[in-house]
């Protein structure tokens, strides 16, 4: 049975340690070799700046390389089903990285597969982002402990990796979500049974109190165009300003909707870590993608 990415919490406490570990390594060192001859192949059903470039750029960097599948690319859910996609190029590839909008197509690659799925987005969860979130978090708080972080924002992909990354690194982690967009119960009980859950709020204020960090995403998420109106209405008073940091930190997973959930002053603030973020995406995968292939 291959080891699957579909969220942070298919990763043991050590094993997430060993890929941020190997993450951290590869970044210092720059490996080169590690992937000589193999192949990722890389499915997108929405679009992708920083995981796409990081992914393919990271394959090449190890010495392997990576097949782009548009949705326009492959018969994925609509020329055949998702299992005889995954149970094909399980025959050519050596991982399979998948960003779709259904969290069970993730599930039913994996099910087929005889390679590795990578989880590289789903509507519930971004565990590739929460690597190179915590390797951040790691490098700019000298470790864990010292890292308390307010996520302002919606409690879904991005958020909900967050949530299980942080209880499994121990990172003081209190969620603001508007009512109707909160994290599910399946992730705080996720959470409880890996480690300690995350407060939670509909308050901004209450969530950055005591913060050194604040982290938020778009409003409005890949897919989800429809509930703009809604969305921009519920989320009123969740924008971060550069007057809610003060002096916190900001991070953002990117892209980030300007004069939505940040102001372009707030990003463009030296308080924002939000290049940081997107960089460690390359170690973090590189780190993920060498672990894996070592198993
Ligand atoms: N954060 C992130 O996943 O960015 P992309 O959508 O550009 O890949
Ligand atoms: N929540 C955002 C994250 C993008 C990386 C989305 O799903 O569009």
């Amino acid at each position: 049975m291959p080891t699957h990415l579909l969220d942070v919490d298919d990763l043991t406490t050590d094993e997430l340690a060993a890929v941020l570990d190997r993450a951290a390594t590869i970044k210092a060192n720059g490996e080169s070799d590690l992937l000589d001859g193999q192949t990722l192949g890389m499915i997108f059903e929405k679009p992708s700046t920083r995981t796409r470039v990081s992914f393919e750029t990271g394959m090449t960097q190890l010495g392997g390389h990576a097949v782009f599948l548009g949705p326009e690319d492959i018969h994925l859910g609509h020329g055949e089903p998702v299992k005889d996609t995954s149970r094909a190029l399980s025959r050519y590839v050596d991982f399979i990285m998948a960003r779709v909008f259904d969290h069970a197509d993730v599930v039913e690659l994996a099910e087929y597969a005889d390679v590795p799925v990578i989880n590289a987005l789903t509507d519930d969860a971004h565990p590739c982002q929460t690597l190179a979130d915590l390797l951040t978090i790691r490098e700019q708080f000298d470790g864990f402990d010292g890292a308390s972080v307010a996520w302002v924002g919606d409690g879904n992909n991005v958020c909900q990796s967050l949530v299980l990354g942080a209880a499994m690194t121990g990172i003081d982690l209190t969620v603001a979500t508007p009512e109707g967009y909160a994290i599910t119960d399946d992730v705080l009980d996720r959470a409880a049974a890996v480690g300690t859950p995350p407060k939670t709020t509909h308050d901004p204020e209450t969530a950055m109190a005591d913060a050194d960090v604040v982290y938020t995403d778009v409003w409005v998420s890949m897919g989800q165009e429809d509930e703009r109106g809604q969305k921009l209405k519920a989320f009123d008073g969740f924008q971060i300003t550069p007057e809610m940091l003060d002096d916190r930190t900001l991070m953002h997973c990117l892209p980030a909707h300007r004069g939505e959930e940040v102001t372009d002053a707030a990003i463009e603030s030296d308080n924002a870590i939000v290049w940081d973020q997107a960089e460690n995406r390359l170690h973090a995968q590189k780190g993920l993608l060498a672990w894996l292939s070592e198993r």
